[in-house]
């Protein structure tokens, strides 16, 4: 079976190598084909595998290319995670919304529109390539804003691609852990958009333990999402919101401390990203032990303004890392060999959510098996959990929009009508500012 890596030259390339090296199953994946537009982050990556491959006799072959068509042809899975414009893009994103006093997070509001607006038209050209090059190949899609660009190429390749993402996953084991249940028996009742959702019950035995948490403030103070958004909260919601919602409930905060912050995110991640590959093209250095160090700090500060604007502290040790990797490693595993699985997917919507239309990109439990994902019945969400996801949707729509004609007034009116931007002057603003520095965005007329 051949793999291929869209974004191959990407930091987190060798979590999902490794992930493969702990399968050793008929059927597994046999030959990785890594696939970037930048070769020297190729060669650093690729030295990553080869260390972490060392003494697993049947280790998957690792090839790497920049040549895309090549990289695609005969691929039965295709991994995209590719980020247009970098990390300084994403730092640019964030600084630009920051100035007009809005969020400029890489997947939610401002910021999220700005990388929208970029990455969809490559996205499309990656999966009008994958229909012709690999018609028969599965996209697994982790590239941001995830739902969003899922959507986007869903229009090519119908539910052949399904967009993952790893905070449903965490929300659900740490909601099952505190009220100590294997996260495998558990059934989590989660729905929403991706970064945009709920956990509305969890069953355990045809038992929902939800209220038995939302009733306890111990355990509720015990695990991220119960700090960072407080018990009094999570009790008049009735749900444990995933941890992006942070910033819709507490926006005025988080922007504030972002603003506080010394560096965004994205302008961490930049200047410790650009470290890596810079020491790693030094053959003396030990490229895997420089990388782990490296994913290390990059997850204990994850989200560190929202859990310092919550008094939240340190994440716990638990969740720090085993999640990527592994949503992407068990979809593969129930497509290709027919292992049935229920996993949190981004797939259409096909009447799941009543108030969305059936080609929606939702994010939500599907049953995956070889013919692909089937979302699960859910109950309706609650009406402002509609509203929101209703705007943000129609907010996508106008992203999707303005991909396909170019019109700068449909990204102004993407950016206007999003709930976490205040005014159609500031969309207007931020126009000017995003096509100002992102040569992406060119096409805007
Ligand atoms: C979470 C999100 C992902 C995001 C990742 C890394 O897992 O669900 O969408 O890519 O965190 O975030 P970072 O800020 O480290 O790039
Ligand atoms: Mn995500």
């Amino acid at each position: 079976m051949k793999l291929t890596i869209l974004g191959g030259g990407g930091f987190r390339v060798p979590l999902v190598y490794g992930a493969l090296l702990g399968d050793h199953a008929d059927g597994r994946v046999t030959r990785v084909v890594l696939h970037d537009v930048d070769a020297g982050r190729l060669r650093a990556i690729a030295r990553v595998l080869a260390e972490r491959a060392a003494g697993v006799p049947d280790a998957p072959e690792v090839t790497a290319t920049t040549d895309l068509d090549e990289a695609l042809r005969g691929a039965d899975f295709v991994f995209s995670a590719i980020r247009v414009g970098g990390l300084k893009g994403r730092a640019d994103d964030e600084r630009i919304a920051l100035a007009e006093g809005v969020l400029g997070q890489e997947t939610v509001g401002a910021g999220g529109i700005a990388f929208g607006l970029r990455t969809v038209p490559v996205a499309v050209d990656i999966a009008r390539r994958v229909a012709r090059l690999a018609p028969d190949a599965w996209v697994i899609n982790f590239t941001n804003p995830a739902g969003l660009v899922t959507e986007a190429m869903s229009r090519h390749l119908g539910d052949r691609v399904i967009g993952i993402c790893d905070s449903p996953v965490g929300l659900g084991r740490r909601v099952a852990r505190v009220l100590g249940a294997r996260p495998a028996e558990a059934w989590v009742d989660y729905v929403g958009l991706n970064h945009l959702g709920w956990v509305r019950g969890l069953r355990i035995a045809g038992r929902d333990e939800l209220p038995r948490l939302l009733a306890d403030p111990v355990l509720l103070g015990s695990f991220e999402e119960g700090r960072l958004f407080g018990a009094d909260w999570l009790r008049s919601l009735g749900a444990i919101p995933n941890e992006y919602l942070h910033y819709y409930y507490f926006n005025r905060e988080a922007v504030h401390a972002y603003r506080e912050a010394g560096r965004t995110r994205g302008a961490f991640l930049r200047d410790q990203q650009a470290g890596f590959y810079a020491g790693v093209a030094d053959p003396a250095v030990p490229a895997l032990e420089l990388w782990d160090r490296t994913r290390a700090e990059r997850e204990a500060t994850y989200m560190a303004e929202n859990r310092e604007a919550a008094g939240a502290g340190e994440r716990e040790a638990e969740d720090l890392s085993g999640g990527y990797e592994n949503v992407a490693l068990a979809l593969m595993r129930a497509i290709a060999r027919d292992e049935r699985a229920t996993l949190i997917l981004n797939v259409r919507n096909r009447g799941t959510l009543a108030e969305l239309d059936g080609d929606a990109v939702i994010e939500v439990p599907c049953l995956v098996d070889a013919h692909g994902a089937h979302p699960v019945a859910v109950d309706p969400l609650p009406g402002h959990a509609t509203g929101l996801v209703c705007a943000v949707k129609a907010v996508e729509r106008e992203v999707l929009d303005a991909a396909r004609s170019g019109s700068r007034a449909a990204a102004v009116k993407a950016f206007a009508l999003h709930p976490l931007v205040d005014s159609v002057n500031v969309a207007r603003r931020l126009v000017d500012g995003y096509t100002a520095v992102h040569p992406g965005l060119a096409y805007l007329r």
